[in-house]
């Protein structure tokens, strides 16, 4: 089914590709590297990882290494192209996928990665089963995601706002665990980094049977 690209936003994250690995890489790089060096743990050389909503590669870059084989998958065929030129690892494959709605078999993933992205989805319910489909039995669903918790830079979100980007769910780290939890994942860990203009809730969940 092709991607709704009025509801999706799809066409601000085409436009956006160009420049969103210098702009992502500058501001977040302490993000990033944070939140890699926590969730590293999770992979190695015998883990399957599919990342979700790579954009350019900010976790992948980190990442990838540690793992037997990374799909770096996002629904912009603009990011997917970015992402392809800068990582040519033998284990790293990009390609095109809509996280609500993925090509993969059943139960082929030891570990589903998606960063930054379930609160820009209009419909991150369906991601979620998509996600539980294709993790294996045991699997890790990891998923930080901006949330709405303390401190809020209004201003900031409304520049991003003028500028085509769209929140479609702005949680609070409670309600984005509660939201997670009833989708048939066992949270393992939880916590923020506060180092964006929003805090980030890292979510670390298991399979549930
Ligand atoms: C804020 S960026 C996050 C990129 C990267 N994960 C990071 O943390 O920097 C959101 C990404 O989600 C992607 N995206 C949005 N909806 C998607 C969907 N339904 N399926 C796959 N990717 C999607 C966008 O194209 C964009 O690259």
């Amino acid at each position: 089914m092709p991607v709704n690209s009025v509801n999706s936003n799809i066409s601000f994250w085409n436009k956006t590709a160009k420049i969103y690995t210098v702009l992502q890489e500058n501001k977040n790089r302490i993000l990033y590297d944070k939140l890699c060096n926590r969730i590293s743990k999770y992979f190695n050389k015998n883990t399957k990882v599919l990342e979700l909503a790579c954009g350019t590669g900010q976790l992948t870059s980190r990442l990838c290494g540690k793992a037997m084989l990374w799909e770096a998958t996002d629904f912009s065929a603009k990011m997917v192209s970015v992402t392809k030129k800068r990582f040519r690892k033998s284990n790293v494959n990009c390609r095109v996928e809509d996280a609500t709605n993925l090509t993969y078999d059943n139960s082929v993933f030891d570990v589903v990665i998606i960063a930054n992205a379930l609160h820009i989805m209009p419909d991150p319910d369906k991601a979620l089963r998509e996600i539980y489909r294709v993790l294996k039995p045991n699997g890790f669903l990891i998923a930080p995601t901006f949330v709405y918790d303390g401190y809020v830079n209004k201003f900031k979100i409304s520049m991003l706002e003028r500028a085509g980007f769209k929140t479609f769910h702005k949680w609070k780290a409670a309600e984005y665990e509660n939201f997670v939890e009833q989708r048939n994942f066992h949270i393992i860990e939880s916590y923020i980094i506060r180092e964006n203009f929003l805090p980030e809730c890292v979510l670390v969940c298991k399979k549930s049977k």
